[in-house]
């Protein structure tokens, strides 16, 4: 069997940071999951879908004419690994992924990333829902204060003028709604690891998980 380590956890949490790192260190491939469902979300904003409408952003799920390439996301031929990063399309992202159809539409397609020499898969329901079996799962988190400073700082240095009470606000919503969902909602479940990043530098947190597939 292929190995999988799944890595869970809120936003802002610095998984998808450590997920990459810690794929590059094991020579695994790694899927950022949470990426698809802001393609979806791009689409949906470009196309003017309502978040709402599940039969077509059903489609749209299921269509995604998408190649991942290193640093690019090609849709449909051009990049948007920049613009699927924007706050408005982590925000439509959110609401649009508590529709059950777009997330069994995305389910095969995250699962075709499992192949040799293993995976490190990073979303909010890569250990309950897409990889069960995966042999090391783990829910990384830090406080919302510090995932809000972190997601402050980054949007700073982008260049992005924003008001830390907002960001503070933005996180905690998104974690209320990707958490109450009635399909696949946010939690630690009692299979996997916990890990809390509030104290921990980027690399402490590298080997840890990297200390943990290998034990
Ligand atoms: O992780 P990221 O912030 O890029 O994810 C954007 C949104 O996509 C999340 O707020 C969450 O609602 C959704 N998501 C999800 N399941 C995943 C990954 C992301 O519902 N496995």
């Amino acid at each position: 069997t292929i190995p999988v380590i799944a890595i869970d956890g809120p936003t802002a949490s610095g998984k998808g940071t450590v997920a990459q790192r810690a794929a590059q260190a094991l020579g695994f491939h790694y899927l950022d999951s949470g990426s698809l469902y802001r393609l979806v979300a791009l689409v949906a904003l470009n196309q003017e879908i309502l978040l709402d409408d599940e039969p077509r952003l059903t489609a749209v799920a299921a269509t995604l004419d998408v190649r991942f390439e290193g640093e690019h996301i090609l849709l449909s031929g051009s990049d948007v690994a920049h613009a699927i990063r924007h706050e408005r399309v982590g925000m439509a992202a959110s609401k649009l992924s508590v529709l059950g159809g777009v997330r069994q539409a995305l389910l095969q397609r995250q699962r075709d990333f499992c192949q040799l020499p293993g995976l490190v898969a990073d979303g909010r329901d890569m250990g309950s829902v897409v990889f069960p079996d995966a042999g090391l799962k783990i829910f990384l988190t830090a406080s919302a204060e510090i995932r809000a400073e972190r997601r402050h700082k980054q949007l700073i240095n982008k260049g992005n003028g924003a008001n830390l009470t907002d960001v503070l606000r933005d996180i905690m919503d998104r974690d209320a709604r990707d958490s109450s969902r009635a399909v696949a909602p946010l939690k630690h479940h009692s299979d996997s690891m916990l890990l809390d990043t509030s104290h921990l530098t980027i690399d402490d947190a590298v080997a840890f998980v990297v200390r943990a597939y290998r034990s």
